[in-house]
């Protein structure tokens, strides 16, 4: 079975076609096989990155510029359905996916799914190399990207239950705001990554190398807030909602430290570097403390992460790290770097599992762009 999907939620436009098979039909479980006949993808964040963020009305007009250009690869495709992202995300760049679906899918005379794109995120982050199998139930997910941030229980197929987000800011969007104040390029959450990595082997080197005087604690006062930017390059920055008794978390108290902590400062590249570790950990310590409170909570056998911030190292290898040492029965499913960000490969693969399960949602005549369409809905 051939899926053509558009993605268009945010400042990616994509079009792929998926070709998806049961690999034991009579078995009846999920066991699908999904191979990637053709994708192309157009990023317009360089468009963006003057604004800091993504300009809803420049990405719509970049979807309707780019997705004609990019469908000209697709016309002799002969696909069996079209499927399309119809949220979460911005409302004005949605419609452009789903109006150019809608018109093809009466031009080809095709069905059309309507595909949820953090279920999406979820979906294509379980399949590993193109394949959906051997999957435990229940499957906790902790899909992070530029707006969102939740951990979603699947305890049956294509059902989902949010039983943690967060309060405020979704934890990309976290990212790109203070790459901002550190003067780095939009999207944030790479670059503050690549900054930080640097700062780590720095300081690891350094710790091999001769010791000409005794080392400066990187760490200081562990319950510094705003206030206790430390001279040199040690910085403290808070660990939101660590402890509170939930899964929930929070970005923007610790945005708002990270901005009053750089405020009216000008900092070296050294210590540029070591505020990006500080934020790095900062965020990644809250995950680990939130993924460990999940996973004791539900008993979960499968763990993913998805979504853009799932491409970040220190996060993947510190709840790797979680993992082995803390829940070795839980299976730990990485996501691989290309899968990471906005495309319509994971959109595809969303619709052929459903279609191959017989779990696809109505087909959607009527599909209406929902810019906060929740996963559990
Ligand atoms: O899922 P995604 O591509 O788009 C949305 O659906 O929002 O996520 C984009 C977000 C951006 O905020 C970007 O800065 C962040 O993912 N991101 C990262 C990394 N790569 C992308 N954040 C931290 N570390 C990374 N390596
Ligand atoms: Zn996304």
């Amino acid at each position: 079975m051939k899926v053509l999907a558009v993605e268009t939620s945010c400042d990616e436009t994509g079009i792929a076609v998926v070709e998806g098979s049961a690999r034991h039909p009579d078995t009846g479980g999920i066991d699908f096989e999904f191979k990637t006949l053709r994708a192309a993808l157009l990023s317009q964040a360089h468009l963006h990155a003057e604004y800091g963020g993504v300009y809803p009305n420049l990405a719509k007009r970049e979807h309707q510029k780019n997705l004609p250009l990019l469908f000209r690869e697709f016309e002799k495709e002969e696909v069996d359905a079209i499927a399309v992202t119809y949220g979460p995300g911005l409302e004005p760049a949605l419609w452009q996916g789903i109006t150019f679906a809608q018109d093809l899918a009466k031009k080809w005379q095709r069905p059309l799914i309507p595909i949820n794109h953090m279920e999406a995120h979820l979906i294509s982050s379980l399949a590993q190399e193109g394949r959906l199998e051997n999957i435990k139930l229940p499957v906790l997910a902790l899909l992070v990207s530029g707006g969102h941030t939740e951990f979603v229980l699947m305890k049956e197929w294509f059902e989902y239950e949010v039983i943690g987000e967060t309060l405020d800011d979704a934890v990309g969007e976290c990212f790109d705001k203070v790459a901002r104040m550190l003067g780095l390029p939009y999207p944030g959450g790479p670059e503050i990554s690549k900054l930080a990595e640097k700062h780590r082997l720095q300081e690891e080197s350094s710790r091999k190398g001769p010791r000409v005087s005794p080392p400066v604690p990187f760490l200081r006062g562990r319950e510094a807030g705003p206030d206790h930017l430390l001279k040199d390059t040690s910085f403290r920055l808070p660990r939101p909602m660590l402890t509170s008794k939930n899964c929930d978390v929070s970005f923007s108290g610790l945005k708002t430290a990270a901005l009053y902590a750089l405020r009216g400062k000008k900092l070296t590249e050294k210590e540029r570097a070591a505020f990006a570790r500080e934020f790095e950990d900062a965020v990644t310590e809250v995950f680990v403390a939130k993924t460990r409170r999940a996973l004791e909570e539900t008993g979960t056998q499968t763990f993913v992460i998805g979504g853009g911030v799932a491409a970040n190292k220190h996060l993947r290898e510190s709840l790797q790290n979680l993992i082995t040492k803390e829940f070795p029965d839980v299976e730990f499913r990485l996501p691989e770097l290309s899968i990471t960000g906005d495309n319509a490969v994971m959109i595809a693969q969303t619709a052929l599992a459903r279609l191959l399960s017989g779990k696809q949602k109505e087909n959607g005549a009527e599909i209406r762009a929902v810019g906060n369409l929740s996963i559990a809905a």
